[in-house]
């Protein structure tokens, strides 16, 4: 008998083939090989959902709720939305045709992404970042003009730095604050900055701001706060993060209804609709989930003061977020690159964080560490890296 060959026959997606690898799967490949690694490498609450929301989504299941919703999402849940929007900054939307429940922020932005973007269309992106912003403008056919924000400007986007990339005609921006892996985030001075180069170049501005109630030194503001951003945003937000509810994968866009119409196009033809049981969870959570979000609030911000505070004193040096949960950190003292860092602090002390290079191709000296961990595996966690630096 012929011997068969394992080579696949097909010829496959050349768009996808050159899509950079993600910088982190051989590390994290090499985490689930290992046991008692403590993790500060991921990227989602270690708190599990709170218990009244769950409890509603289960309520719901046993009545029989278990079907397709409409493709835009229950109207409800949508008018839910609105009114959160409009307590947050005053601004009304639709919630009949300006508002998507999309599967997470995760597919808004590419279903986004695929709806504004023509074949070698330009968008801004703000580096370092969320993992999967540069690969969606390159799945979507466009170009991505990354800006690199600098260590000496603490990783905040320099004004200066974006207008360069507005001069070459750019059609959108991908801006996300709190940021992933940063922490940055922008008051609301260092925002009008930014929205007055957006506005003189006419840019889109596609807003990630699903860390915002995840802000500790002062109130959010979204961009949707400044005259005439309407129609000149797309807003993004979620539920994974401040709700501890990554797995429930519920996220929504507000945008121009031009803009939802054609995202839904995309949405309906693929995703057909977010799930109904976390669209049931999602409007308990904006019914009655703040006080529990507060509570976890309070619990991220003061395992923040400690971690910042670790390792400064080691010698690794961090500025503090101002949001979100992850701190991003300077490793040159270990003359070593972020990967060889992480590699042998994960090899010889079991802890695991993120290579810098994951979220930007400077991100040579820094790794990202969450601090979305208990108080105690933090501890033991900067306890085993004092120690580790000292073997060096
Ligand atoms: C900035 C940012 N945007 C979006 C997401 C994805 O969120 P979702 O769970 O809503 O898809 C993440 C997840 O880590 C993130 O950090």
């Amino acid at each position: 008998m012929m011997e068969q060959s394992h080579e696949l026959q097909f010829d496959l997606s050349r768009l996808v083939a050159g899509l950079p690898p993600s910088g982190i799967r051989e590390f994290f490949d090499l985490v689930l090989t290992m046991d008692d690694v403590i993790s500060l490498g991921v990227g989602e609450p270690d708190f599990s959902t709170p218990w009244h929301i769950i409890e509603s989504a289960i309520f719901n299941l046993e009545k029989g709720y278990t079907s397709y919703t409409s493709n835009k999402g229950m109207l409800g849940l949508r008018k839910s939305i609105a009114e959160t929007i409009y307590l947050k900054c005053g601004i009304e939307y639709n919630p009949e045709d300006e508002i998507l429940i999309t599967v997470g922020v995760s597919e808004a932005m590419d279903v986004v992404l695929r709806a504004i973007l023509n074949p070698g269309d330009k968008v801004a992106v703000v580096k370092p970042s969320y993992v999967s912003y540069s690969p969606c403008v390159i799945m979507a056919g466009g170009i991505a003009e990354e800006i690199e924000c600098r260590q000496e400007n603490r990783f905040k986007l320099d004004p200066a730095d974006l207008e360069e990339v507005c001069r070459k005609k750019v059609k959108a921006i991908i801006f996300n604050y709190p940021g992933n892996p940063t922490g940055v985030s922008y008051t609301k001075d260092e925002l009008a900055e930014i929205i007055k180069i957006v506005q003189k170049y006419n840019i889109l501005l596609l807003s990630d701001e699903i860390y915002d109630s995840l802000t500790y030194d002062f109130n959010h503001t979204s961009v949707l706060c400044f005259p005439g951003m309407k129609n000149q945003t797309v807003y993004f937000n979620g539920f994974s993060k401040g709700y501890a509810m990554t797995g429930w994968r519920i996220g929504y866009i507000a945008a121009h209804r031009d803009i939802v119409a054609m995202a839904n196009k995309i949405h309906q033809y693929t995703m057909l609709c977010a799930p109904i049981m976390g669209q049931f969870a999602a409007m308990e959570a904006l019914r009655s989930g703040e006080h529990e979000a507060l509570a976890m609030k309070k619990e991220y911000n003061r395992r923040r003061n400690f971690i910042v505070s670790q390792l400064n004193d080691m010698g690794l040096t961090t500025f503090l977020p101002q949001g979100a949960f992850y701190t991003y950190t300077d490793v040159s003292i270990a003359r070593l690159n972020s990967i060889d860092f992480a590699k042998k602090l994960l090899m010889e002390r079991k802890v695991a964080l993120v290579p810098g290079t994951a979220f930007s191709s400077c991100g040579e000296n820094h790794v990202r560490i969450s601090y979305a961990s208990s108080f105690e595996n933090i501890k033991e966690a900067m306890f085993r890296i004092k120690d580790f630096l000292k073997s060096l």
